[in-house]
């Protein structure tokens, strides 16, 4: 499974880049919006110091100005995935910069039926938002399931599930045994998978009674 960076502050992506771990990167309006500086310089910035795909979202609701600003973004590199809302515009606009050869990803996604159209309208990433379902007491991964089950079914469906608005690392494990494509994750909850408190304690066990003996490694 790859992971995505769900950010657009700079130095946070920076930090996480050398361990490897980092397969591309999501943004959002407001995500933007909290680093307070330009868009375009943002995602031309991001773009530079990752390979993957970094999703940039369009603000127009309206179809012939989705594409505008679509191939706009996606003029300012080679790694831009553009972001649409899942309505029929988005959708439509999505067919559009697909035919382009841009990728697209289809974004704020709730239900089995929205990810069957986004990935007829041929979108190279479906974003169900896992959380903000748990958030109104549905099922976040019931709904991933049923995407991998639904896009299974067909080998013409080519749409990669791409799982958003993950809150915790159980999100990014059940995420892992269904099959998702990918999961886009706040850089907090990267930290967290990191961690056990197993780790901690028989690592300072280890150093501990490696400290009576004396030694070092190094000559
Ligand atoms: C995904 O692309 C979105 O940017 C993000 O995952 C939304 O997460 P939230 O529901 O925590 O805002």
């Amino acid at each position: 499974m790859k992971f995505f960076i769900d950010t657009a502050d700079i130095s946070e992506i920076e930090s996480i880049l050398p361990t490897g771990m980092v397969d591309g990167v999501t943004t959002n309006p407001s995500l933007i919006a909290k680093q307070g500086k330009d868009m375009k310089e943002i995602i031309k910035t991001i773009c530079s110091l990752v390979n993957g795909p970094v999703s940039a979202e369009v603000t127009a609701t309206e179809y012939n100005k989705m594409i505008e600003e679509g191939e706009y973004l996606a003029s300012i590199a080679k790694n831009v995935a553009v972001k649409v809302p899942l309505t029929e515009d988005g959708l439509r606009a999505c067919r559009s910069l697909r035919e382009k050869n841009i990728m697209v990803n289809v974004t704020l996604c709730f239900s089995g039926a929205q990810a069957l159209l986004a990935a007829k309208a041929g979108a190279t990433f479906i974003s169900p938002f896992v959380g903000r379902l748990d958030d109104i007491n549905e099922n976040g991964m019931k709904l991933i399931s049923e995407i991998f089950q639904i896009y299974n079914n067909y080998e013409n469906l080519n749409t990669q599930i791409l799982v958003a608005s993950v809150r915790n690392i159980s999100h990014v494990i059940e995420s892992a045994k269904i099959g998702a494509h990918v999961c886009t994750l706040p850089p907090k909850i990267i930290k967290e998978l990191y961690k056990h408190d197993l780790t901690d304690k028989g690592l300072k066990m280890f150093l501990e009674d490696w400290k009576k003996t004396g030694q070092s490694i190094l000559p």
